[in-house]
């Protein structure tokens, strides 16, 4: 059996048994090739989002997807009991071409920001100094564990998980003094991005980077740079730090690493790395052959076949364009970001939701950040001529605006509301359970006897 073409019923299998923890569109991607995604009916979308900055190779890559086949033949999983020839390799590759001299490996960017937070307490620990704070910015997002929501900068995300897990203070990002009055003898890190991406797209300042560095390395304080989604070739160098010429003592990075296959990474110093020892820390899929192949594939992907000379091409190319769409349509507040992160923000006559779905009734995918921002992340390999396709469906929304104030009516006139999609949703709801009767499904439990079998 196989649900896979028949999207009512890819809708109502998520609505009853997937936590309801995403707001979906409509649609579910069955095939995808280069930068472009196909839909159940067969229909073609430009992917300007790349799975969230992940899909760096875009779809179907040869040297990504040969490396997974034939690893799975092989091995997909042996564990960290034995050396694993794929981690050990990845593992150099990156220390190749970065600051560091060790790597850890996990399988999501909280995970690898889990790892950072943990070693800058640990690093400490085992010198015996009483240093456990970790200050970050306000408006950064570094991911969903408990960790990391209260390293986050952003109420909303912890609000309902409280009370936080404390020894984290947040500062107004780009604000040196701010910083300077943070620290205390107790601030063991900074961790930062250098792009923030969740929230809007805002880079680092330069002289604001630096001066972190300058005062890390004056208190002794461990920098941690959280490049989840600015790493591996996204803002046209292979790490965002190299944009800045300031290394960081910890680096994370997951997203683009595996080029869609789960993996999140620590890579630090050798001095900081003394403070894990064996039994400190771990991961049971961290490391898996599997990951690390695809990892493996991506780095020498990204160093064959110069995809960080097109990153800076095709990013020269959007942001030209977009500038001049900016002084064409005053609605455009500003066009933010590095490389292949790029925010657009809109004024509050255009809502970033309505963009987001008049762009994808056109067959373009982007996200929607805050009331009036999308982000675009589309494939590394991206073509000028695909992101000329994005520009010119853009400028054609936007054209079809006859003044500013016009603009949200007509886009939201333009998208079916919430209200209309949750309505249609729940209409198909009924027909699921013939359709799954038909398909040979029930839609009864397992007994409480198939569930106790015992597996150790
Ligand atoms: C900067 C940054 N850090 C951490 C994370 C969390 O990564 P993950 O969702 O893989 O846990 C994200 C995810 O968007 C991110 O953008």
């Amino acid at each position: 059996m196989s649900i896979e073409n028949d999207l009512s019923l890819i809708q109502d299998f998520d609505k009853n048994y997937c936590l309801q923890v995403f707001n979906l569109l409509p649609v579910a991607f069955v095939k995808g090739k280069g930068c472009y995604l196909y839909d159940t009916e067969g229909r073609k979308y430009l992917d300007m989002i790349g799975g969230i900055a992940v899909n760096c190779l875009g779809y179907g890559h040869p040297k990504l997807t040969s490396a997974v086949c034939t690893q799975a033949k092989n091995i997909i999983h042996a564990c960290n009991y034995y050396y694993i020839p794929q981690k050990a390799e990845l593992a150099y590759r990156l220390c190749r071409v970065s600051f560091a001299d060790k790597v850890f490996f996990c399988n999501s960017g909280a995970e690898a920001n889990e790892a950072a937070i943990k070693l800058a307490r640990s690093y400490f620990y085992y010198k015996d100094i009483n240093k456990y704070e970790i200050i970050t910015a306000d408006m950064s997002f570094h991911g969903r564990t408990m960790g990391t929501v209260a390293a986050t900068g952003q109420a909303k995300f912890q609000r309902p998980f409280e009370p936080n897990l404390p020894g984290f203070v947040h500062v107004p990002y780009n604000d040196i003094d701010a910083m300077i009055e943070a620290v205390n003898p107790k601030t063991a890190a900074i961790m930062l991005e250098l792009v923030q991406g969740e929230s809007g797209v805002h880079p680092a300042d330069l002289e604001y980077i630096q001066q972190i560095k300058k005062l890390c390395v004056e208190k002794g304080i461990i920098l941690i740079f959280d490049e989840v989604q600015t790493g591996v070739g996204r803002t046209g160098k292979m790490f965002c730090y190299q944009n800045y010429g300031v290394q960081p003592d910890i680096m994370t990075l997951a997203k683009g690493l595996g080029g869609g296959v789960p993996i999140g990474a620590m890579l630090t110093t050798d001095e900081i790395a003394t403070g894990m020892k064996p039994g400190d820390h771990g991961s049971t899929f961290g490391g898996n052959p599997l990951a690390c192949a695809a990892g493996n594939a991506v780095m020498e992907a990204i160093e064959e076949e110069n995809i960080i000379d097109n990153v800076k091409e095709v990013s020269d190319e959007i942001f030209d364009k977009l500038g001049k769409l900016r002084a064409k349509y005053n609605c455009i507040r500003s066009v933010r970001g590095k490389g292949l992160l790029i925010g657009i923000e809109f004024d509050d006559t255009i809502t970033a939701q309505g963009m987001r779905e008049q762009l994808f009734s056109m067959g373009i995918l982007v996200s929607a950040i805050g009331k009036s921002t999308i982000r675009l992340a589309p494939p590394l390999i991206i073509t000028k001529a695909q992101a000329g396709q994005f520009i010119k469906a853009l400028d054609k929304i936007l054209k079809n605006v006859q003044g500013p104030k016009s603009v949200l009516g007509k886009i939201k006139d333009a998208i079916p509301s919430k209200k209309q999609i949750k309505e249609s949703a729940s209409a198909v709801g009924n027909a699921k359970i013939d359709k799954l009767d038909t398909l040979g499904l029930t839609n009864e439990k397992p007994s409480d006897k198939a569930i106790t079998d015992n597996d150790d």
